[in-house]
């Protein structure tokens, strides 16, 4: 029996972790999945009613759980930051989910902003590096609140950190080499019998240590892969080419900083933050992993069952790969595929009108079907 540990968290989160759920259910019966929920009720509610952020016991409940779901955390009526850093940080760190991986592929049938490019030209994936840059929290304030203040923010990169993840991104990248190979790659690089990209996103010209760091390692490691293509993109430049010619694009590996910024603008290219999805992952299986979508709690649209549960559907999807039940997975994105093929309910960030639930529904029945 496969314990997973469901946080739903804020605003959005539990109307879209519902849906996700529901999903879950279903599949689990069709393929002979078995696993037990446990909920955690975390985020700004709790914490306003008990000053609690998440306490020592409930980590360690949380350690219990093989996988875990999550909504979103983040309320308006918290200071920014209690709740990302207390909640999601602490167990993206603790747990030492050291790769956000965060797919970026656009489904036939939904509308992306950027003009005349296709499912064929936007299907890439981004390989966050999720323990280390400016998110480790060290930094301080001196002289806080004078005229002479000043904060900072330290970016701490370690070889080993930077290493694993870098290593992981090549290793995708040969995984994707079995659904054929990059369309992005020049005649000369396929007649080097090269099969795959992936492509550094950094700031080597500013960030001239930490980003030498990267530099290093990416083509040391990259060495080891003659049949990957080792590409550089100065993270700016990234961002005009993703939204210009996507196409070039296959894995991505960068920061923890980079990688938060362009997957919400990967999420655009895909049709928007109610589609993207993701997974951090503890790749050695020492803690559990978390999935989750990569939207945040929306409180402009929270209450009013509107948000799209395709995220949080296409997490759990990502959650039951890294369960090893690629079967559930695979049935689950085949269902999402058929639903946004057709003319049938879209919530309102897709131009259609339907509800949360109308939508996962529609899901749930494609797999039924
Ligand atoms: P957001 O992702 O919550 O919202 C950005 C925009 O996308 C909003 O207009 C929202 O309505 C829209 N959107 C998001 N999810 C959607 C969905 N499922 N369907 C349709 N539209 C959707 O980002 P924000 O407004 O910058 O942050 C809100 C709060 O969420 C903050 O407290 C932030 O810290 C937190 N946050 C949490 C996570 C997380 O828990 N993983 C991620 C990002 C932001
Ligand atoms: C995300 C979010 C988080 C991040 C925040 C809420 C801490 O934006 O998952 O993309 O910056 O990683
Ligand atoms: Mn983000």
């Amino acid at each position: 029996m496969v314990k997973i540990g469901v946080i739903p968290g804020d605003g959005v989160g539990p109307e879209v972790t519902a849906q996700g759920l529901a999903v879950l259910e279903l599949v689990g019966g069709l393929d002979g999945f078995r696993y037990e929920l446990e909920e955690f009720d975390l985020g700004g509610e709790r914490y306003m009613a008990t000053g609690e952020v998440l306490t020592d016991a409930t980590l360690a409940r949380l350690r219990s759980c093989r996988a875990i779901l999550l909504g979103a955390v983040g309320h308006p009526g918290v200071p920014p930051g209690v709740l990302e850093k207390g909640i999601l940080l602490k167990l993206r760190f603790d747990f030492q989910q050291y790769i956000n991986l965060r797919p970026v592929h656009l489904y036939p049938g939904v509308q992306t902003p950027i003009r005349d490019k296709g499912p064929d030209d936007i299907d890439m994936l981004v390989v966050r590096e999720n323990n280390e840059d400016l998110y480790v929290g060290v930094g301080g304030f001196t002289r806080k609140g004078t005229p002479e203040e000043v904060a900072l923010q330290t970016s701490v990169n370690t070889r080993a950190g930077v290493e694993r993840c870098v290593r992981y991104a090549f290793e995708q990248a040969r995984k994707r080499a079995g659904a054929g190979p990059f369309r992005g790659l020049s005649k000369a690089d396929r007649d080097a019998g090269m099969t795959r990209q992936v492509t550094l996103v950094a700031k080597t010209n500013v960030l001239t240590f930490a980003h030498d760091l990267w530099m290093r390692t990416f083509e040391e490691v990259g060495r080891e892969y003659p049949d990957i293509k080792r590409d550089y993109q100065h993270v700016d430049a990234c961002c005009m080419r993703m939204v210009v010619s996507p196409e070039r694009f296959d894995v991505i590996v960068t920061t923890n900083m980079f990688g938060d910024i362009i997957t919400d603008l990967g999420a655009v290219l895909q049709g928007g933050m109610g589609l993207a999805a993701s997974g951090n992952l503890n790749p050695e299986g020492t803690a559990p992993s978390m999935f989750e979508p990569v939207h945040g709690s929306a409180p402009d649209i929270a209450g009013k069952g509107i948000a799209n549960p395709l995220a949080s559907v296409l997490s759990v999807a990502m959650m039951l790969d890294h369960l090893d039940v690629p079967a559930a997975a695979a049935r689950i994105r085949r269902a999402v595929a058929q639903v946004l093929a057709e003319p049938g309910p879209r919530t309102p960030d897709l131009g259609g009108k339907a509800t949360t639930a109308e939508v996962g529904r529609a899901v749930v029945e494609a797999l039924r079907a």
